[in-house]
């Protein structure tokens, strides 16, 4: 509220070669001395994450092939996840039947430190962090890959890196940015399109301190990160989209398939942990948009610098909501940009169904 009243949003300046905030380097002593434990679990992702994998298109195009054969219908898919959702997936593998108060008591981002946070309305990350009585830990961080804490690769810990498909990747911070008093302001539409994609190439944002937006480049960060997939075994690469759930709609009939079931499953795999059927089930249930929406432990809407008024945290969780955002000139001009940005062909997103 102190910040509003003062109409002082944080500014971006180069920090390592990224484009950051004080809100997210005040504490780099901290962060960067920052003592991991073996066990700790760290889920990092670029501000709000997502993306389709091959597995996830096979089976689409399998099941859209034999929708086209009973229903003659257009296939439409509503994918959703991020941060949050992979942090409350977590915690409700891990401590689900500690303590019934603790679900209804403790925001996920209290039981879940935001590592870099350093906003003086919150207890920093670190200090988060260190006060947690679980074990495992779950730590969040946004980092790029190269400013992670040397500590975690030391203690060998385990990863969870969430992607989404930059489109609607840009769009949700877009309005994540329009309603989180301690981000960057992020002016017009057609401005912060265009400092998404410019991102944060060094040399340009040495002479245009402000053509990024928080974090740098998307291209690096989900790249750099996927990239690490190749050479350390402990990171498990989540698509935003694949975890979600889709509709098929016909005239007369919306059949909805959930594919949360089978990246649990395989999140479990990684993390070498079996819950029952039972659990696996509710947990499913839990993590639905709806529902996390409609919790307010999840919702996020005990963030004291969060303005709901201009837009909620849980905003619709959609993919392709791109569409209601770009013009034909700006969508265009992203995919000229895309194609030259992301070369590498291991690693693909899609943006629409
Ligand atoms: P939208 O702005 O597109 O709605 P993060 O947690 O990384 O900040 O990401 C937030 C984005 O994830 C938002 O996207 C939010 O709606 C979406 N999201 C979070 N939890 C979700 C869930 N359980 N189901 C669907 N979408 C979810």
């Amino acid at each position: 509220a102190i910040l509003k009243m003062m109409g002082s949003r944080p500014q971006l300046y180069d920090f390592h070669g990224v484009a950051m905030t004080h809100c997210v380097t005040d504490n780099w002593e901290k962060v960067k001395n920052f003592q991991a434990r073996p066990d700790d679990i760290l889920i990092a992702t670029y501000p709000k994450a997502g993306q389709w994998n091959s597995v996830c298109n096979q089976v689409l195009q399998f099941v859209e092939h034999r929708c086209q054969e009973l229903f003659y219908c257009p296939l439409f898919c509503l994918l959703c996840i991020g941060t949050t959702w992979v942090s409350y997936i977590l915690d409700l593998l891990y401590f689900r039947h500690l303590s019934p108060e603790r679900q209804t008591s403790i925001p996920v981002f209290e039981r879940v430190p935001f590592l870099e946070i350093a906003v003086s309305s919150v207890v920093p990350g670190t200090e988060l962090a260190d006060q947690l009585p679980t074990s495992p830990r779950l730590i969040k961080t946004h980092l790029p890959i190269q400013l992670v804490p040397q500590s975690f690769w030391d203690q060998n810990c385990r990863m969870v890196y969430v992607a989404r498909n930059a489109k609607d990747n840009m769009v949700s911070f877009y309005h994540f940015d329009r309603m989180n008093q301690v981000q960057p302001e992020p002016g017009e539409w057609s401005n912060y399109f265009q400092r998404f994609l410019d991102g944060q190439s060094f040399l340009l944002f040495l002479c245009c301190p402000v053509a990024s937006v928080l974090y740098g480049s998307w291209y690096e960060h989900v790249g750099n990160w996927w990239n690490k997939t190749k050479t350390y075994p402990k990171l498990h690469y989540m698509f935003y989209e694949d975890i979600a759930e889709f509709y098929l709609q016909s005239r007369h009939l919306t059949l909805c398939f959930q594919d949360t079931e089978r990246e649990i499953d395989k999140l479990c795999s990684f993390l070498g942990s079996s819950p029952s059927a039972e659990d696996k089930k509710t947990i499913v249930e839990l993590v639905h948009f709806d529902n996390m929406k409609n919790n307010e432990m999840t919702n996020c809407s005990k963030r004291p610098f969060f303005d709901f008024s201009i837009s909620p945290f849980m905003r619709k969780g959609k993919v392709g909501d791109w569409k209601t955002h770009f013009t034909v000139a700006q969508n265009e001009a992203f995919d000229e940009d895309y194609r030259s940005k992301m070369k590498d062909p291991t690693l693909r997103f899609r943006t629409e169904i």
